[in-house]
């Protein structure tokens, strides 16, 4: 049987990284995209070979139908799609300003709607069954006021993992991951330690992202679901 495609969003560093090696591993071609993180890509489809491509897109140019079309002609198709490109700041409520509210909902709605949107016609006409993860948050069952943009934006995206997962069945299943404390940034560590102790099942690790993955990815008859993946840490 052919090889399924995944593109996987903000893939060249962290928790996305993890996720295209195992991947890969599992016998997936995977199209890792990035924006800055240039020698991370390089580095990774050198590791990956050829079973993994590469392709730059910043999503504030605002021409997904193009760098869709870019991804399509990598493999030559794509069957899968995992959301997890993001930006990740604290602000005071004075700092919020219009631009700052369109970049996140840009990044982390209005792209990834897009991008389904295109799965789905491209399936469509392959008259094939593909899958879309979409990366959000377990906070967002306990929003905090210094995230605000972060927060709505990504509450965006689960609400859009519903409605999708509706009107674009059965071509395309569409799930949600929402990720606990898995893997601080540098701003994160302190706050990240002070937790560990709060939370029964202690931090989580990428294993854990990567698990949940593979069972929304193998779950066929599951769509519109969320998982959350955070130990027990909000309810
Ligand atoms: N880490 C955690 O513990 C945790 C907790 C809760 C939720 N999550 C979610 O899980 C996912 C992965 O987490 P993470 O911490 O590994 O992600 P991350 O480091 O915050 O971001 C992933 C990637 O997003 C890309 N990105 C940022 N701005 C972009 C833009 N303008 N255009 C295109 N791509 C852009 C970046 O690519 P470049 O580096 O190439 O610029 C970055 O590598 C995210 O959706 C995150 O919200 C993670």
């Amino acid at each position: 049987m052919d090889k399924k495609v995944i593109l996987i969003t903000g893939g060249a560093t962290r928790l996305a990284k993890e996720l295209a090696k195992s991947l890969v591993s599992d016998n997936y071609l995977v199209i890792v995209h990035y924006n800055q993180s240039e020698n991370d890509a390089n580095l990774l489809k050198e590791e990956l070979g050829r079973s993994c491509e590469i392709i730059q897109y910043n999503f504030l140019d605002n021409e997904s139908k193009v760098f869709f079309e870019k991804v399509l002609s990598k493999f030559g198709r794509l069957d899968i799609i995992i959301n997890a490109a993001s930006i990740f700041s604290k602000q005071s409520l004075g700092e919020i300003d219009e631009k700052m509210i369109e970049n996140y909902n840009i990044i982390h709605s209005n792209v990834p709607l897009l991008l389904t949107i295109y799965l789905y016609e491209h399936l469509v006409i392959r008259n094939e069954r593909g899958s879309v993860i979409n990366f959000t948050d377990a906070g967002l069952n306990r929003p905090s006021l210094n995230r605000i943009p972060y927060f709505l934006s990504k509450s965006s995206l689960s609400f859009q993992t519903k409605l999708l997962a509706k009107e674009l069945a059965p071509y395309v299943r569409v799930n949600e991951l929402a990720p606990g404390l898995i893997m601080p940034n540098n701003k994160d560590k302190d706050y990240f330690a002070k937790m560990e102790d709060k939370i029964k099942l202690g931090l989580g690790s990428y294993d854990d992202i990567i698990f949940s993955v593979n069972y929304l990815l193998n779950a066929k008859y599951i769509t519109g679901e969320k998982i959350k993946v955070d130990g027990g840490l909000y309810f």
